[in-house]
């Protein structure tokens, strides 16, 4: 049998550095890994919980094309971003990594190099697309075609996302490349694959059986269904050997004693996943701890939190991996979400439909846990599911106000203002009413047993990653608190019986401390203001739900009668009309003017000094003809005042000659000169250009005058 796990290796999806988070990113593997490592650490467990950004591969390549830039500037752009946002939102990561550290190089190299020297790759020569024009071979995205399979016709090189079939480039009916548009032609190259039809066996036996080299490792009826169900679709069809390396400019480089690889990378779906390591890794020499209990020892649950598309890769491909390097334990279970799709549609960052996590964390600050709550209750767990801004505002007022806050708030107002804010003494063994509406005579029995077996159902939950059910569970908590405050009505007995009133907000106090802590992994926001209010330290992942289990089952208190209360505010306050109506037409309004634009990122910083080496002065323009066979060259001459110069200028497709006769410009003139079809360009017009790449000048007003500096 499995004994328990003496320590979790937690693992999200690293994202691709190629654009903006969204509440799709939190609902599939972010938000989920992050409730489950809060929970494990409230028990006392010993968690490292690590993601990242993704930074390799061809979406990033794509997008520095697409944006004139370079991967790197895309990179740091967005991991920044990524970083920021997870923090703000509480993802709590023990480290947000990347794909670009030196370590992590070094780290899938050497998972490369050991495969490679154990002999486990196969090392073919085939055909494969090749872009003539962009002198580049075409894998994944960078090609595009119609699926064989469902007839979409932009599906790429590597899967179609209209019916999520996997692909390869030469299945794709009418290819083209993605760089250029050109048709691809087929060329030779070698690159080195992985025999995943070699693996079958195993991973048959390991998937549905739990059992890997006659050991049980795992129990598949904890595994999700959909995941079990994609896994076995592979299966059936038969797995095939794939390539580890590309032909590509970006990404880690293929271990330089691999002969014949030189210039080659290694496919992202290789490197990316090694990323948990080496971020495990970094973490470790940060922390002054060892790593390696974490991925190589038995009695470690390894989990990794990933959206639907991700499935075959972390449980079929890495774990082939894992197992082919030899000393790595293999993941104990891949709880894949499904899809989370938005008022009525898919997510698209291409169409820009999409909550925007940047965007949110600005537009409705101090809300994080208003997001975090509705994304858990709606989590697409077994199959998709919907985010509406009225399902939003609805599960704030009438369960996180109505509900939540309400009873908090209750207990809190009364305990002030009969108690002075402290926690009242009370005899166990008068008679109070239960949240069931029966009378009860002892402390014990009246409501904190039920607590208690919420909690536990609430763990149980999570550790099925059942976390709708999870928060459902701590939402009960204080369905049973109101109850029972409404039942013995301490706003009416006080008057009547203050002993007795005494026993029922001394066990509400109770019920609102364990809700402190149970909240914490869903809300700790929420609970950090709560823990506040109640003068307890906040619940920092050291064993505090553990510790309330215990104190519950052996009847003793969470919080001690005198214990003094902070100040005491509300948790949380209905959301306006008008705020989910902005949200839905921001939604609305950003799709219709489609495609988004997109701006170049900032340059790095310059000094003051740089900026004054530039001599731009004001200047007019004299004369102005076309180059001979040149479509886009102007020559003109321009007055600087203190004299006259030729420059050739590149906006013969925006201005006609005649029309920029006289006309005042600003001119870049001690900028080296440079000969453009025989003719010397004596300095530089300065213009703005616009995402459509038009020209137009950017100048003084007219009559300013020539010569005169730019400061
Ligand atoms: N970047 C991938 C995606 O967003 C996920 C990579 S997960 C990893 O789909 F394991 F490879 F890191
Ligand atoms: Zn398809």
């Amino acid at each position: 049998m499995m004994e328990t796990p003496k320590r979790y290796m937690i693992t999200s999806a690293l994202t691709y550095a190629n654009g903006p988070l969204h509440i799709g990113h939190l609902a599939g593997a972010n938000l989920t890994a992050d409730i489950y490592a809060r929970t494990l650490r409230n028990l006392g467990k010993d968690v490292l919980y690590v993601g990242g950004s993704d930074e390799h591969g061809a979406a990033i390549t794509i997008k520095a094309l697409k944006e004139g830039t370079t991967p790197q500037a895309i990179i740091d752009k967005y991991h920044k971003m990524f970083d920021e946002s997870f923090r703000k939102i509480g993802i709590s990561f023990d480290i947000y990594h990347r794909t670009s550290e030196k370590i992590h190089h070094e780290t899938s190299q050497g998972f490369f190099r050991t495969l490679y020297q154990k002999g486990e790759f196969l090392e073919k020569e085939s055909e494969q697309y090749y872009d003539e024009e962009a002198k580049a071979f075409l894998a994944d995205r960078y090609i595009k075609g119609t699926c064989p399979k469902c007839g979409y016709e932009a599906a790429y090189g590597d899967q179609c996302e209209q019916c999520g079939s996997t692909l390869s480039p030469t299945e794709l009916i009418n290819p083209v490349s993605t760089l250029t548009g050109n048709q691809p032609v087929l060329r030779k190259t070698t690159h080195w694959f992985l025999p995943l039809d070699k693996y079958e066996p195993w991973l048959k036996k390991w998937i549905n059986e739990g059992i890997l080299d006659g050991e049980k490792v795992h129990d598949p009826k904890k595994w999700k269904n959909h995941v079990l169900g994609q896994c076995n679709s592979w299966l059936d069809s038969g797995l095939q050997a794939r390539a580890m390396t590309r032909d590509l400019d970006w990404g880690v480089d293929v271990p330089s004693e691999v002969k014949g690889a030189e210039g080659k990378k290694l496919y992202v779906w290789l490197d990316a996943p090694i990323g948990y390591i080496s971020a495990s890794k970094q973490w470790a020499i940060d922390n002054n701890k060892d790593w390696e209990p974490y991925w190589k020892s038995k009695d470690t649950s390894l989990i990794h939190f990933i959206g639907k598309d991700n499935i075959v890769f972390h449980a079929l491909i890495f774990p082939a991996i894992l197992k082919a390097e030899g000393t790595y334990i293999l993941p104990k279970n891949v709880p894949a979400n499904q899809f989370l799709n938005l008022e009525g549609n898919k997510i698209s960052t291409s169409r820009n439909w999409a909550i925007w996590l940047h965007e949110y964390l600005e537009d409705l600050p101090g809300k994080e846990d208003v997001l975090r709550y509705y994304l858990t209750r709606i989590m697409p767990e077994q199959k998709d599911s919907e985010f509406t801004w009225k399902g939003y505002q609805d599960a704030n007022d009438n369960e996180l106000v109505n509900n939540l806050g309400n009873f908090i708030n209750r207990v809190l107002v009364l305990t002030k203002k009969y108690y002075a804010g402290k926690i009242p003494d009370f005899d166990p063994n008068l008679t109070i009413i239960s949240s069931e509406g029966e009378e009860v005579t002892t402390f014990q029995d009246s409501e904190l047993l039920m607590v208690f077996d919420k909690l536990q159902e609430m763990v149980e939950f999570i550790e099925r990653f059942e976390f709708r059910a999870a928060l459902k569970a701590m939402m009960e908590i204080s369905t049973i608190g109101n109850q029972f405050l409404q039942f013995n009505a301490p706003w009416k007995l006080q008057k009547t019986d203050p002993d007795a009133t005494a026993v029922v907000m001394n066990t509400a106090a109770q019920i609102v401390v364990a809700l402190s802590v149970a909240m914490e992994p869903f809300i700790p926001f929420a609970s950090a203001k709560l823990r506040k209010m109640l003068n307890l330290p906040p619940v920092a992942g050291k064993g505090e739900l553990a510790k309330v289990l215990d104190s519950l089952s052996e009847g003793q208190l969470l919080i001690e009668p005198g214990h003094q209360l902070g100040d005491v505010g509300y948790l949380f306050e209905r959301i306006p009309d008008e705020l989910i109506e902005a949200q839905r037409e921001k939604l609305q309004a950003t799709t219709a003017t489609e495609p988004a634009i997109s701006y170049a990122p900032v340059k790095p910083t310059i000094q003051f000094d740089d900026f004054t080496k530039l001599d731009i002065r004001t200047a007019t323009i004299l004369t102005a003809k076309k180059m001979k066979k040149a479509k886009k060259l102007l020559v003109l001459t321009v007055d600087l005042g203190f004299e006259q110069r030729t420059i050739v200028s590149g906006i013969a497709e925006f201005y006609q000659p005649e029309e920029i006769i006289g006309r005042q410009v600003l001119v870049l003139c001690n900028l080296a000169p440079r000969k453009l079809r025989g003719v010397e360009s004596q300095g530089m017009i300065l213009m703005a250009e616009n995402a459509e790449g038009a020209l137009s000048f950017v100048a003084p007003e007219d009559g300013w005058g020539n010569g005169f500096s730019v400061a």
